[in-house]
């Protein structure tokens, strides 16, 4: 049976996080990516929930969503698990969680995903500002360069790496693997 995979990347602005993503699902076949700051193109980009659904019945479809509203943003997640078997990306994925909320459907997608096969991939700068359900489900957790303390003593947690070490100097574009195997040469098998 195919198991689901959580995916998440951490690092300061600019740093390779969004390029990353889109390298991490580029063999997605059934994507839909919710694009909050209109930033990805790899897809059909779609606005309006209508033909956000119209296109998630076809076999394959990658579609970059985005949503006008919190409502829309919901529907999403909705029609995710509804469809199954496909990748759902949330970059800047602290719009819309913070250190204590998180949106009823995204905990769900986070903890019952594994049931409908919906893999999920997320990006964003801080993990000590998004909700711990996610970083504490995640298989996968990225981080390109850090500085805070705060930061890198929540990522120490994860990890006996020694990440005052390795974090705090990455250069520009370059990441390592806190928790889970991952390898640019190995890319994760996703829906
Ligand atoms: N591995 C890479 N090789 C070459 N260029 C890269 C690489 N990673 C990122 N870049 C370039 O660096 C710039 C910033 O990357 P990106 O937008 O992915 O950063 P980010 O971490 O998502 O930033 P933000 O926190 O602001 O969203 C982009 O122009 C991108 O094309
Ligand atoms: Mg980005």
């Amino acid at each position: 049976m195919r198991r689901n995979i959580i995916i998440a990347v951490f690092g300061r602005k600019g740093l390779g996080k969004t390029y990353l993503v889109k390298w991490i699902v580029r063999r997605s076949r059934r994507m839909i990516l919710i694009d909050t700051l209109n930033e990805y193109n790899n897809g059909t980009v779609v606005y309006d929930t209508d033909a956000l659904f119209d296109m998630a019945m076809e076999p394959e479809f990658r579609i970059v969503f985005r949503p006008l509203n919190d409502e829309d943003f919901e529907y999403a997640l909705d029609l995710a698990i509804a469809v199954g078997n496909l990748t759902l990306v949330i970059d800047e994925i602290d719009q819309h969680t913070t250190s204590y909320s998180l949106p009823e459907k995204l905990r769900w997608v986070i903890h019952y995903g594994r049931h409908y096969n919906v893999s999920l991939v997320v990006a964003a700068r801080m993990p000590q500002r998004i909700r711990t359900d996610i970083t504490a489900q995640a298989d996968v957790i990225l981080s390109f360069q850090q500085q805070g303390k705060a930061t890198i003593s929540y990522l120490k947690d994860f990890t006996d790496l020694d990440l005052d070490l390795y974090v705090r100097d990455l250069e520009a574009h370059k990441f390592i693997s806190i928790i889970g195997d991952f390898s640019l040469d190995n890319p994760p098998d996703l829906p």
